[in-house]
C-alpha cells in the first residue's frame, strides 16, 4: 500500500469514529478525506477538520443533534393507528430541517409540487431526509416509493416506519456525487438538494438532470437559510438552475410552491426537442 493510500484510510476511519459520521456512507466519507487531502500542504488535522466541516454543511445541519431512531419506531408503534401516530409522525419530521420548514402547510405544500403531475407507478426520491414520511399527505399513490440518501440510520428508520405507517418506502443509500442511481422511476423528487451537492462540486447538477431516467423530475430550492434569512436567496437559485439545465432536453414550469422555489421538468420527446440553431 502507497503511503498516500495509508494516509486517506487513516483519515477515514478517524473521520468515521466521529459521532456524526458513524452512520454515513462509508464512500461518501472517503470522497470528503480524498476532497480534502487532494489540496497540496494540507496537514492530516487541518484535512480532518475540513472533512467535518463539509459533512456539517450538507447533511449533519439538516438533522436534529439528536436523533433518536430506534425510539421514534417504539413511540409509532405504541400509538393508536390514526390522528395520535400522525401528530407523533409529524414531530419526528419537525427533527429533520426541511420537512421542519414545511410542517403545518405540508398538505399545500405537496398540493402545489405534485400539482399537474399524472399519477406515477414509481417514484424515486432523491437525497430523500424524512420527505417519504409525509407520504400519507401526498396527493399521489404510487405502487413503489424509493428513497435513497447518505445517512444509514435515516434509511433504516425510513423503512420501517414507513411500513408501519402503512405506505412503504423502500431505501438504499447513493452518494449523488457518483450520479443518478441505477434506478428507473415515473417521478423523480430532487428537493432542495441541488445546493448540498453544489457545495462539492458544481458539475454534478447538471450530469445528474441530464442522466436520469425518468419522464419527469420536480426540483425545488430553499428560499431561506438554514438560519430563517431570504438573503435573496430566491433570484439566486433561479438563476443557479438556469444555468444548470441550460440546453438540456425538459420543458420546464416553475412551481408556486412559497416556502420553496420550485421547477417540474418534463423530458422533451425526441420530436419536441428544439432543433439546433443554422450554422
Ligand atoms: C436539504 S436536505 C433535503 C432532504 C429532502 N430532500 C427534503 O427536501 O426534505 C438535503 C439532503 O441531502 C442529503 N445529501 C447530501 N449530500 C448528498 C449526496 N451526495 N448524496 C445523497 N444525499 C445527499 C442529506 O443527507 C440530506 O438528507
Amino acid at each position: 500500500m502507497s503511503a498516500d493510500q495509508a494516509r486517506r484510510d487513516r483519515l477515514v476511519a478517524e473521520l468515521q469514529r466521529a459521532a456524526k459520521a458513524r452512520q454515513v456512507l462509508p464512500g461518501f466519507l472517503a470522497r470528503l478525506c480524498d476532497r480534502e487531502l487532494s489540496q497540496p500542504g494540507r496537514s492530516d488535522r487541518e484535512a480532518l477538520k475540513r472533512a467535518k466541516r463539509a459533512l456539517h454543511q450538507v447533511g449533519g445541519a439538516y438533522l436534529a443533534p439528536s436523533m433518536r431512531y430506534d425510539r421514534w419506531l417504539a413511540d409509532l408503534a405504541d400509538a393508536d393507528p390514526g390522528p395520535a401516530r400522525l401528530a407523533r409522525v409529524a414531530a419526528i419530521l419537525g427533527t429533520h430541517t426541511s420537512m421542519g420548514e414545511r410542517l403545518g402547510r405540508l398538505g399545500d405544500y405537496y398540493a402545489a409540487l405534485f400539482d399537474g403531475v399524472s399519477e406515477p407507478d414509481t417514484i424515486l426520491d432523491l437525497a430523500c431526509g424524512l420527505n417519504p414520511l409525509g407520504r400519507h399527505l401526498m396527493p399521489v399513490t404510487p405502487r413503489r416509493y424509493l428513497g435513497c440518501d447518505i445517512y444509514l440510520d435515516l434509511l433504516a428508520f425510513v423503512a420501517s416506519a414507513s411500513e408501519l405507517l402503512g405506505h412503504p418506502v423502500e431505501t438504499f443509500p447513493h452518494d449523488l456525487l457518483d450520479g443518478p442511481p441505477e434506478r428507473s422511476a415515473d417521478l423523480v423528487l430532487l428537493l432542495k438538494t441541488l445546493p448540498c451537492l453544489d457545495q462539492l462540486d458544481r458539475s454534478v447538477s447538471r450530469q445528474l438532470l441530464a442522466n436520469l431516467d425518468a419522464p419527469t423530475v420536480l426540483v425545488t430550492f430553499p428560499v431561506r437559510s438554514l438560519g430563517g434569512q431570504p438573503k435573496g436567496m430566491r433570484s439566486f437559485y433561479r438563476n443557479r438552475f438556469a444555468e444548470v439545465v441550460d440546453g438540456l432536453d425538459y420543458a420546464i414550469t416553475e412551481l408556486d410552491l412559497g416556502i420553496e422555489l420550485g421547477f417540474r421538468l418534463r423530458r422533451l420527446e425526441p420530436g419536441n426537442r428544439p432543433s439546433a440553431p443554422p450554422t
